[in-house]
């Protein structure tokens, strides 16, 4: 029989980098001998080159994270209060996103990795998004995950830690894409989750008769495009924009709310963690407080997209046992994190 591995006396500090998409983040993780994960810092860099061009330009995303990588990092080192020399291990997304982008993170990442000589950790962008919410209670499988941001809708259920299985996808657009998409229609800016959420504040919810995607669906499915076609006709007929606002974000809400809540029912969880630039929704965080499951959000800062998420994955993966990834692994576009 082989010893168990000794159990580490010390906290171990993990580097976690996302250049996925149009931010620049980078953060670090303790994790404490007794498993627990704290965000010792966290700073993203929100690329503004893009406002102009109305959409990311995907060269000048890569070009951006090269200009300000080693910067943010130097701020979340700072901010953590520790040197480089004391980072025990690194992660880094390596996808899904634009694979310019990823390349630049992932790339330094393995390159701090391989200075230092610590493990390095590749990981998932949802996975990440997942772990932001799942630390701040300190949860652990069985759950189900339901991502909601500007590029995914995705409900999974996780029966163990590190084992994820796809229950529910959008079939059209992203939550968070909807709400940014009909936020410009309306004329109310970008990005549109809070500015929805803003103008949803002044508005009627019930001024624009909504109907509710995918009724009668026996899965878990998500769909969007329905609610962006109805926005657009009741925008030409002359509806206000704060009631178009209430009136959309009720009805997305209802319908987040309401699917996860059948599959929860379906697969016996009565734990969902909630992560994704969507998760920020006032109105989302209230109508699933009032949903009977105990929900978990991620904190202050960790909703959108940024490097302390990423780092929570290593570290979950370090206290997990799971080997390190291999250096000579790519990034990729589309990266399935679960494939039932
Ligand atoms: O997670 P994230 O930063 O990026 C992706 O991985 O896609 O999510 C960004 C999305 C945007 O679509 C933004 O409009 C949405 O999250 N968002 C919100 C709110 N804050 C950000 N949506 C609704 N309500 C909010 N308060
Ligand atoms: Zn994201």
């Amino acid at each position: 029989m082989t010893d168990p591995a000794p159990t580490p006396v010390r906290p171990r500090l993990v580097l976690g980098i996302d250049t996925s998409c149009d931010d620049t983040g980078v953060g670090v993780v303790e994790l404490a001998p007794d498993g627990t994960l704290t965000v010792r810092s966290n700073r993203v860099w929100s690329q503004t080159v893009h406002a102009r061009y109305g959409g990311i330009m995907p060269e000048l995303a890569s070009r951006e994270h090269v200009e300000r990588i080693a910067e943010i990092t130097r701020d979340a080192l700072a901010e953590a209060g520790i040197t480089l020399a004391d980072v025990d291990a690194v992660a880094a997304t390596s996808g899904p996103g634009l694979v310019g982008a990823l390349l630049v993170g992932l790339m330094y990442g393995k390159g701090v990795a391989q200075a230092l000589d610590v493990p390095f950790y590749a990981a998932h962008h949802l996975e990440g998004h997942i772990h932001a919410a799942a630390a701040v209670g300190d949860l652990h499988a069985p759950y189900l995950a339901l991502v909601v941001s500007g590029g995914h809708t995705h409900l999974f259920d996780v029966p163990r830690d590190g084992e994820y299985v796809l229950v529910g996808a959008t079939k059209d657009d992203a939550a968070g894409e909807a709400f940014d998409k009909i936020a410009r229609l309306a004329g109310l800016g970008y990005p549109g989750g809070p500015a929805i959420s803003e103008a949803a504040t002044r508005g009627d919810p019930h001024a624009v008769p909504f109907k509710e995607p995918l009724q009668g669906q026996k899965g878990f499915d998500f769909s969007f495009s329905g609610l962006k076609t109805a926005a657009l006709l009741a925008h030409r007929a002359g509806a206000k924009p704060d009631d178009l606002a209430a009136s959309f974000q009720r009805m997305a809400v209802q319908f987040l709310v309401k699917t996860t809540i059948r599959a929860a029912e379906a697969t016996g969880r009565d734990v969902v963690v909630v992560s994704g630039g969507v998760a920020a929704n006032r109105a989302l965080r209230e109508a699933f407080a009032r949903s009977g499951l105990r929900v978990v959000f991620p904190g202050a800062g960790l909703n959108t997209d940024n490097g302390a998420m990423i780092a929570l994955a290593g570290a979950a993966a370090l206290r997990e046992g799971r080997p390190p990834s291999s250096l000579d692994g790519g990034a990729s576009a589309y990266a399935p994190l679960a494939n039932a």
